[in-house]
């Protein structure tokens, strides 16, 4: 009578705490993974052949996205500027600025300027700007106000968490389309009251919430 449990039940308890220490081990390792910049990349800032400033380009000179990232409405890829587009101005503007001798260089030779690529979703996502721009998702929510900053750099974590937010509530995140480029852009009460909701409706925005809509 003296026991009940076979011998093997004194054992039990280590395996439950084994168990919760696993699961809290998990945990601990799952955070470290979604938290560190390798995974999130969020913080990135290489250092670029020019010292191409977006602050002074945009924010000052009062250029468009469009007029460099010509692509990133009519594609899935947004293009960054060729050494044309640059010499559009610098041709003449601060020619003789050392900053711009690797522009010359690439200018005479043909070849093209080496940027170093921020941004760059896993090959197993699929990812399509015009897609998104074209209906009413601006720049700002997935690269950050770029048009403040003096040396680009990535923003967002671009994590699937960070797609699925977005995609489960695009009215709170949509804006008119005409109002895409406009990175300072604040939605009107009536934006946020009626106006997005409608937008969502009339266009039957959808963004994909299944696996395949973007591991295709
Ligand atoms: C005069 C040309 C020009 C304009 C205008 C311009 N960009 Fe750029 N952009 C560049 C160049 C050149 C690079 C590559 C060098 C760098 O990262 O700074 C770049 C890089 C970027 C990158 C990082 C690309 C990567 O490697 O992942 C983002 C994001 C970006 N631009 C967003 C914008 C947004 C948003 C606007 C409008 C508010 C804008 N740019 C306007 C020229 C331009
Ligand atoms: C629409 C005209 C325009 C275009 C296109 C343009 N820039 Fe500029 N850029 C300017 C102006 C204006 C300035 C400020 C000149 C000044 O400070 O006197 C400037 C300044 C610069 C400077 C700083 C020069 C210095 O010595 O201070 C660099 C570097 C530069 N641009 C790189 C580029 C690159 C690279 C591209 C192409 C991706 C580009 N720019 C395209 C108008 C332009
Ligand atoms: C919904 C999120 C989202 C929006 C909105 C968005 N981007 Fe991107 N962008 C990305 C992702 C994700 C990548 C990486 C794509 C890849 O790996 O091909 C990227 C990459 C880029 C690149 C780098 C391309 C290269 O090959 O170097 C540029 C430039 C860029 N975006 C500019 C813009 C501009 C300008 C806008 C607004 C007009 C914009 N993006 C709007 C998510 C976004
Ligand atoms: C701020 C909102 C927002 C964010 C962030 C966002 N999306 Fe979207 N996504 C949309 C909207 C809006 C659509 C368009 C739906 C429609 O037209 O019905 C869309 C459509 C798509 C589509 C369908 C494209 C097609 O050709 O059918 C894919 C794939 C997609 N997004 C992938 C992504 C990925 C990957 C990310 C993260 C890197 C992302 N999205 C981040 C709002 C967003
Ligand atoms: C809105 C777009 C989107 C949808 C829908 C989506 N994913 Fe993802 N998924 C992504 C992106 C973006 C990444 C890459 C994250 C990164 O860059 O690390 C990713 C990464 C992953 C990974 C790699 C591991 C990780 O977390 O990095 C797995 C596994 C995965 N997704 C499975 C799924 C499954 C299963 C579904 C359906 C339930 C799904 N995804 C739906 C965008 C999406």
């Amino acid at each position: 009578m003296s026991n009940i449990f076979p011998k093997v039940a004194n054992k039990v308890p280590g395996w439950i705490m084994l168990g919760i220490s696993l699961k809290v081990l998990a945990i601990v390792a799952a955070i470290y993974y979604y938290m560190t910049p390798s995974y999130t990349r969020a913080g990135y800032q290489p250092v670029q052949p020019v010292p191409f400033d977006h602050s002074l380009h945009v924010g000052q000179v009062g250029l468009d996205c469009r007029y460099c990232h010509s692509f990133v409405d009519r594609s899935e890829h947004s293009n960054v500027p060729s050494t044309n587009t640059c010499m559009n101005c610098h041709e003449v503007i601060q020619k003789d600025s050392p900053k711009l001798a690797p522009v010359w260089e690439s200018h005479r030779s043909g070849e093209p300027i080496e940027w170093v690529k921020i941004h760059k979703t896993p090959d197993y996502v699929y990812f399509n700007h015009s897609v998104h721009v074209n209906r009413g998702i601006s720049c700002v929510h997935c690269h950050g106000n770029v048009d403040e900053m003096e040396v680009v750099w990535h923003d967002k974590s671009l994590s699937m968490a960070f797609c699925l937010e977005c995609h489960r509530n695009p009215e709170q995140f949509i804006r008119p389309v005409e109002d895409v480029y406009d990175l300072k852009w604040e939605p009107t009460q009536e934006w946020l009251e009626t106006g997005a909701a409608e937008f969502v409706h009339n266009y039957k925005v959808l963004p994909p919430e299944s696996c395949s809509g973007c591991h295709r």
